[in-house]
């Protein structure tokens, strides 16, 4: 067996029997075909991941770390091999100028897992740039374009953890960028961040000053994943009725809350963890996050297990207090 320590950012230390790597679409034919027996599990950068037990299986890893573009009228096709680490990919958009990844700067993990994910902060969404995925569909080996209208992107959801989970290995992901995009400060606070920076004015359109921005406010929030073991945000935030947001704001009139396309209310998982008192709690080397308390930490030796129990912890007492269920972002293996 071998240890997945370096393949996941919570560094849990859990073992599978093996890690192999690809790069081409012959490779993945390769080793789907020398290990059609094994359970088959492929992991980017490991940093949305919580190895609860050891791995009776293969991790696949992609080594595709190409970028290649073309021009496309006012856009730029961009497409990254599923290695390519996320932020070598927005840096590069900001370096050549092409406007719409900036506000996804420094969340770690790969492009692969970006269109499983769709990952998101600061009013962006992967899936406002993806464009296709190509893939290799693993009982037929066949390699498919996937476009992304097909692929029912939600709020950190895709089609690829729904019905298609497990049907396709990932190889490349396209990204449609602008070429001559106005940047985009309309998430909550944005602005008035920028201004206590003292760096960018909202009239300037300079995608390098929104990246060291958004930069050093993530820097200031969320633990470095290479000093401190997370995996980002431990829970989605939960989204409840109407009426139930009513109830809570009556009772909690500080509560903040948000209005979703859909009717429902937006409620942040990290004031309902702060309000039951979790924030900053520390047991062995299992933590919330003292900066944010949506992020569960390893100190150190944390097993799976030990953040799993004090996930469940914190989710019981925010069902008690407030009634709502926070459901996981971090897939439990
Ligand atoms: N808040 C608290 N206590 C805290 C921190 C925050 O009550 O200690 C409340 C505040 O009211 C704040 C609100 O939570 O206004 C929201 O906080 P923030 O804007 O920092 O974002 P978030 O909703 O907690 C989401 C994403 C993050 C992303 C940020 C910024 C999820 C699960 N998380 O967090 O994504 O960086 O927005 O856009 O949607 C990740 O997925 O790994 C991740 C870090």
């Amino acid at each position: 067996m071998t240890s997945l320590i370096q393949y996941n950012t919570f560094g849990i230390d859990a073992k599978a029997i093996a890690i192999e790597h690809f790069t081409s679409v012959d490779d993945v034919a390769t080793l789907l075909t020398k290990h059609s027996k094994q359970r088959i599990l492929i992991v980017g950068s490991g940093s949305n991941i919580l190895f609860t037990n050891d791995f009776n299986g293969i991790i696949l890893v992609s080594d595709n770390k190409s970028i290649t573009s073309c021009t496309d009228g006012n856009s730029i096709l961009v497409r990254c091999g599923a290695g390519v680490l996320w932020d070598d990919f927005v840096k590069h958009c900001v370096e050549h100028n092409w406007q719409g990844a900036e506000n996804l700067s420094l969340i770690p993990g790969t492009c692969g897992a970006s269109a499983v994910q769709n990952i998101g902060a600061y009013g962006v969404e992967a899936k406002d740039l993806i464009e296709s995925v190509e893939a290799v569909e693993r009982t037929t080996l066949k390699t498919v374009t996937l476009n992304a209208n097909d692929l029912q992107y939600g709020y950190r959801t895709s089609r690829f953890k729904t019905d298609w989970a497990d049907k396709y290995v990932i190889i490349s992901v396209t990204y449609r960028l602008n070429v001559n995009g106005t940047i985009n400060l309309s998430y909550r606070g944005l602005k008035e961040m920028f201004d206590e920076q003292k760096r960018l004015h909202p009239t300037e359109n300079d995608l390098t000053l929104v990246r060291e921005a958004i930069i050093r406010v993530r820097q200031s929030k969320l633990p470095d994943v290479k000093a401190i073991g997370s995996a980002g945000s431990f829970f989605m935030n939960p989204a409840v009725a109407r009426h139930k947001a009513d109830e809570l704001i009556s009772l909690y009139p500080d509560m903040p809350h948000f209005d979703n396309a859909d009717g429902s209310v937006k409620i942040p998982a990290a004031w309902l963890i702060e309000h039951t008192g979790w924030k900053g709690y520390r047991n062995g080397d299992a933590g919330v996050y003292e900066k944010q308390p949506l992020v569960l930490v390893n100190y150190g030796k944390a097993t799976g297990k030990d953040i799993t129990e004090l996930a469940q912890k914190i989710q019981d007492s925010v069902k008690d207090k407030f009634g709502i269920e926070l459901k996981t972002e971090v897939i439990y293996v």
